[in-house]
């Protein structure tokens, strides 16, 4: 019965050691998840809306010069990558308007990025243009690392 009862308690302890570690790791992750210290633009509700429409066909233009790529279609991928995410007016007037200027030439780099991207598609190279795209993807990175709305 001694035994018994020890051992039941010993289970008891492992579990609830267990437990108490469990609820470490999880406050550890959720709180680095929800430390926010990025720099916020202050946007008003319409900047706000304006913006995300943008980020979205940014995204879409990313995935349609990927299939492009994957169907061996270079010049119409160097095409998307031109006009959807290379340094148009619109986009230099976009990045412009947020009053910061790390945001601006964050962005503008990344545009420009994205026209260097379209120049090496227009190779036919798969290995190069991934590459190209990778390095115009590390902007998305490291302006979303930076900023928020
Ligand atoms: C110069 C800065 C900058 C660059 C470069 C940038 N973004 Fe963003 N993006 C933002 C900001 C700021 C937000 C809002 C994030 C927030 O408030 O949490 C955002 C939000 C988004 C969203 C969320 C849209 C929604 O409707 O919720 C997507 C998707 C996105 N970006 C995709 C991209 C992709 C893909 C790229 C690169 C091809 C990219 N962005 C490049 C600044 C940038």
């Amino acid at each position: 019965m001694k035994g018994k009862i020890l051992g039941l308690s010993l289970l008891l302890m492992v579990a609830l050691v267990q437990a108490a570690e469990m609820e470490k790791k999880h406050t550890m992750h959720h709180g680095k998840m929800s430390a926010d210290n990025r720099t916020s633009l202050n946007l008003s509700p319409m900047m706000k809306q304006h913006q995300l429409t943008n980020m979205r066909a940014h995204l879409a233009a990313v995935q349609e010069i990927i299939i492009q790529i994957s169907a061996g279609d270079f010049s119409q991928a160097s095409d998307t990558a031109h006009k959807k995410l290379g340094l148009t007016k619109e986009m230099e007037a976009m990045c412009s308007s947020f009053g910061s200027d790390t945001f601006k030439e964050l962005g503008i780099s990344f545009h420009k990025s994205a026209d260097s991207l379209g120049e090496i598609l227009e190779k036919g190279n798969t290995e190069d243009s991934l590459a190209a795209l990778g390095k115009t993807m590390s902007y998305c990175v490291a302006c979303h690392a930076q900023f928020k709305q």
